[in-house]
């Protein structure tokens, strides 16, 4: 089964039918998780609002772990994280999207690995290739005739702050294309347990200093507001082809 992760924007899954709540509970958090279960076209989506409902939980205290876990226990094999990004790249703008082939994390602190207690030995996982390809092909098959930047490294910052202009510049000289809070340890967590994982973001503004322009919360709202139908309608197609 598929599983999206629904970031700042898509809390609710409209773009399926027949969504149940399913609480999940997890050795990782003592309140359950709650996944939304749908389908589309026959097909059934698991769909975790990565915030938690009503968009509360700050990017560094989601709990990546449950919600991971939680997707797996349930039969998830493949998620697709959806994240609001900053675009660095030229092609990123507000409004542009990506398909992120790389990443780098500099968030800290967050509970970012299920293999720390109780091992039996210490286990590394391959990260070379942080996102799965295959997912990541028919994600950019699904944007259709919708421009996307079919690659690109995500960097992954702590939040909930923005930047300063500085530090986009530092990760401009490191190579990043888009800057998010929430894509790390996400992919990370996928990978230990054996799920297949893409990322598809949306720009919703320049990375700070990279424009003029100030960065306010209602621009970012706006292009939000457009962007998420587009992405909606990507994730339709993308089902249909799981
Ligand atoms: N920086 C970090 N995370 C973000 C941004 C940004 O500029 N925009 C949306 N998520």
């Amino acid at each position: 089964m598929l599983g999206v992760i629904g970031g700042t924007g898509l809390n609710d899954p409209h773009f399926l039918q027949e969504v149940q709540l399913q609480q999940v509970a997890t050795p990782y958090d003592p309140q359950s998780v709650q996944i939304l279960k749908g389908v589309f076209q026959g097909r059934p989506v698991a769909f975790l609002p990565r915030h938690g409902q009503g968009h509360k939980i700050p990017p560094h205290r989601i709990n990546y772990r449950a919600n991971l876990w939680a997707l797996h226990a349930i039969g998830v094999n493949a998620v697709i994280g959806v994240n609001a990004v900053g675009g660095l790249h030229p092609e990123l703008g507000p409004g542009a999207l990506a398909v992120p082939d790389q990443i780098i994390d500099y968030s800290w602190g967050r509970e970012h690995t299920f293999f720390a207690d109780g091992l039996e030995h210490v286990t590394h996982i391959d990260f070379t290739h942080p996102y799965d390809e295959a997912l990541r092909q028919r994600l950019i098959r699904a944007c259709g005739d919708t421009p996307v930047l079919p690659g690109g490294v995500y960097a992954c910052t702590q939040g909930p702050r923005l930047e300063s202009a500085a530090e986009i510049q530092r990760l401009q000289r490191d190579g990043c294309d888009m800057v998010g809070m929430t894509g790390m340890p996400e992919a990370a967590l996928a990978r230990e347990l054996g799920l297949a994982y893409a990322c598809l973001a949306l720009s919703v503004n320049w990375a700070a200093g990279i424009s003029d322009e100030e960065i306010t919360m209602e621009a970012i709202g706006r292009v939000l507001d457009s962007g998420m139908s587009t992405i909606a309608a990507i994730l339709q197609r993308a089902i249909q082809e799981f």
